[in-house]
């Protein structure tokens, strides 16, 4: 089973995974593609550092966003890829990549969708006052973080809490679900019936 992880920044998630994947936790799936759009993004670094291969673009260099959408997926069919990772992939996707991998691409966001969509979603919940608030894994169609909920944790702001302890807490959430996510795609215990997401026996 063979997953692409499109990352733009920090990529503790890509981190997350790679170091899943290491350790043989990630149900037998293998990354083997970082897209990146941002070559001075660290976690271009962790890539290299991981051994893993990266595509690296940047879209000013094309005319529009299906121009280079057209080249990743060119990128992705050459390796077979099975399933599209989002890990802080900072731009919409076009019907070019969403089409053909419906049902095989996923992001994490850092909020109980729909809660919060869009970018600074921490910030958002934290400027509103909500109580609880947490990280969400679901499927990637062509909205801004609406696609069908595959999987939710949840993180109790406690009185007084600010918002770098929040957000800490809620990557540490994020760096522990998204493996396990991934893992349940690779092992086939993912069933999709429209919005209804269904985790087959999953092991936790
Ligand atoms: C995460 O909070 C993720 O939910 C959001 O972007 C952030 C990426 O962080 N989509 P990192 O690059 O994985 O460290």
């Amino acid at each position: 089973y063979r997953i692409a992880v499109f990352a733009s920044g920090q990529g503790s998630n890509f981190q997350a995974l790679a170091d899943a994947a290491a350790r043989n936790e990630l149900g037998g799936a293998e990354i083997v593609l970082l897209v990146c759009d941002k070559p001075m993004a660290p976690v271009v670094a962790r890539a290299e550092q991981a051994g893993i291969e990266v595509f690296l673009f940047q879209p000013k260099d094309y005319p529009s966003r299906e121009d280079y959408e057209r080249e990743i997926a060119a990128e992705l069919t050459k390796r077979s890829v099975d399933l599209i990772v989002l890990a802080g992939y900072m731009r919409l996707l076009t019907s070019v990549l969403v089409e053909p991998y419906a049902g095989q691409m996923i992001n994490i966001h850092p909020s109980l969708l729909p809660a919060f969509p869009g970018v600074r979603a921490i910030e958002q919940a934290y400027n509103y006052g909500v109580k609880l608030t947490g990280a969400t894994v679901h499927l990637v169609d062509g909205g801004m973080d609406t696609g069908p909920i595959i999987a939710q944790r949840t993180v109790t702001i406690e009185e007084g809490e600010g918002i770098a302890s929040i957000e800490e807490r809620i990557h540490g959430i994020e760096q522990c679900m998204y493996p396990k996510v991934v893992s349940w795609f690779a092992q086939g215990l993912i069933q999709i019936e429209g919005r209804k997401v269904t985790v087959l026996h999953a092991p936790s």
